[in-house]
């Protein structure tokens, strides 16, 4: 392809002149390939004795058989924001944290995996002729990304040693099971139940692999709070005294509080969230304490923070299926109540079950607010929901309800936001008596270094990568604070801090 210099459209090799402008083409210097070193997560499928079957079929018949499959897989793989590389046979190699990262790629490639054995078990179900088995291997590090590469026309997206590790992990993967490597491991084992596999011998490594089998996701996701943090808390001695005044609040004067925590991704809400949580759990009194994630990605999530604490509460794991989800349901709702029946339809779809009747959102939110009031009678309670900038507007509208119209009952819900949340609903809990903010500021410089110190107290680094540390985080806070983008300066403008848009460019927060 050629450029046309004049008007910027492509021309084919060897045109002298433009095509659309009929400006001479100059002849250009080959384009540099750009690319990016980035920690991605490479997932591999294949169908177990695929191969060994289709010698014997006619290859139309194949093509039919395969089709339904590769659609799905690719389905799966992107709903969990995964991107399809390349379809080799009945084999197919997925992306995740390329061309976009996320923050948790390890855990959608995972999810995706998971999703796979599942989607297969259905294709099984619905065609018994297929008997489709598969293997899935994960393995996640770093490779070298081409930027700009347009997968669905074929072209590379990723190289590097990860890649081939991940095929190696996925030929050795248990039929019908997902494998992960250890770094995928490592990201996602709060997320995930694993059981260890036997490790592998991999050319040109002189270590085996050590490998684990995902085998579901937790019920209780939270994956940011049940992380135990290493280090002391740093700062925050006004807005931690806050949220566990608000907590006291709720619990002393038995009322309903809506508490949320916002802030710039890893400015620390989730760690404000769990010094709450400790505090909680050096009282001496028993507080019931439920936490559920709003994702952003995949379909059916629109209530699915909540679902995870109606699942917690019931003790429905992610594995258990429909039928045990239902059972495990009826259980925890009390016998005496008197509309029993009503409410276990209304709470069914939350927990994966077909309710019996469909019903109107209002009715839904009624009966969900009854479900967790009585929980809350029984004992002070806290629900936390992380990450509510991905929350869907109907799950926003329920929370609202919840605080404005429960009463009488010790119940504290928390939600930590980014700021984005007020850019989609800039009225999020605005006008309701029991609605509280805090916001997080980015720590001072001097408790950056502070923390940056713990953290170099508490891992093995060499002196070098600690002096860069150091003056890396000297630089961002001096950047920080002179960037345009900085608190001072947006309420200099008259802006408010927590609307700001992301920083573009300077100090990238
Ligand atoms: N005040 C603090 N003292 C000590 N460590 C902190 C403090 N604030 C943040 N951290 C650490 O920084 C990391 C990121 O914090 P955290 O996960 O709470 O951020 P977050 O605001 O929840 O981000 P996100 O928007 O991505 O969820 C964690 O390891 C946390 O322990
Ligand atoms: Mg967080």
């Amino acid at each position: 392809m050629v450029i046309c210099s004049s008007c910027d459209k492509e021309n084919p090799d060897g045109f002298a002149f433009c095509g659309y402008c009929t400006a001479p083409l100059a002849k250009q210097p080959p384009r540099p390939a750009l690319e990016e070193r980035k920690v991605v997560s490479i997932l591999f499928c294949d169908l177990v004795g695929f191969t060994a079957a289709s010698e014997q079929q006619d290859p139309e018949d194949v093509r039919a058989r395969i089709r339904p499959y590769h659609a799905r897989l690719r389905h799966e793989i992107e709903r969990c924001g995964g991107t399809v590389e390349k379809f080799v046979g009945d084999a197919v190699m997925a992306v995740c944290g390329a061309p976009v990262a996320h923050e948790d790629d390890a855990e959608r490639a995972v999810r995706a995996g998971l999703s796979i054995l599942e989607a297969i078990a259905e294709l099984n179900e619905t065609d018994p002729d297929l008997d489709l088995k598969v293997r899935v291997g994960i393995n996640t590090g770093e490779a070298v990304v081409a930027l700009g590469a347009r997968p669905e026309q074929g072209e590379g997206l990723v190289t590097g040693d990860v890649v081939n590790t991940a095929a190696r992990i996925q030929s050795v993967a248990p039929v019908n099971g997902v494998a992960v490597g250890e770094q995928t491991y490592r990201a996602t084992s709060r997320v995930f139940e694993y059981e260890p596999l036997v490790p592998v011998s991999v050319k040109g490594k002189a270590e085996p692999l050590s490998l684990w089998r995902a085998i579901a996701a937790r019920a209780r996701l939270g994956t940011d709070i049940s992380r135990p943090y290493k280090t002391p808390l740093v700062g925050r001695e006004l807005e931690k005294p806050l949220l566990i005044g608000t907590f006291e609040r709720a619990a002393q004067q038995r009322s309903v509080q809506l508490v949320t925590v916002v802030g710039e991704p890893g400015v620390g809400k989730s760690r404000l969230v769990a010094e709450l949580l400790a505090y909680i759990e050096a009282k001496p009194e028993i507080t019931r304490w439920r936490q559920g994630r709003c994702l952003p990605y995949g379909e059916g999530i629109t209530f699915w923070a909540l679902g995870e604490i109606v699942k917690a509460e019931a003790g429905i794991l992610e594995s258990d299926s429909a039928e045990v989800a239902a059972a495990k349901l009826e259980a925890a709702v009390s016998p005496e109540e008197p509309e029993r029946q009503w409410l276990l339809q209304r709470l069914a779809p939350l927990v994966g079950v077909e309710a019996a009747s469909p019903a109107e959102r209002q009715e839904l939110f009624t009966a969900w607010r009854r479900f967790l009031e009585g929980l809350a009678a029984a004992r002070p309670s806290v629900l936390v929901f992380e990450d509510l900038h991905w929350a869907d507007e109907a799950l926003l509208a329920f929370l609202e309800y919840l605080a404005e119209w429960s009463q009488g009952v010790p119940l504290l819900v928390v939600c930590a936001a980014r700021p984005e949340l007020y850019e989609r609903r800039p009225g999020w809990g605005a006008g309701q008596r029991n609605a509280h903010t805090i916001n997080l500021s980015p720590l001072s410089d001097q408790e950056t270094a502070e923390l940056v110190s713990h953290l170099i107290t508490t891992t093995v680094l060499n002196q070098e990568l600690e002096r860069a540390i150091l003056e890396r985080a000297a630089t961002r806070s001096m950047r920080r604070s002179s960037c345009a983008c900085s608190p001072t300066a947006a309420s200099n403008r008259g802006e408010t801090p927590w609307r700001r848009r992301r920083c573009p460019r300077v100090c990238r927060r």
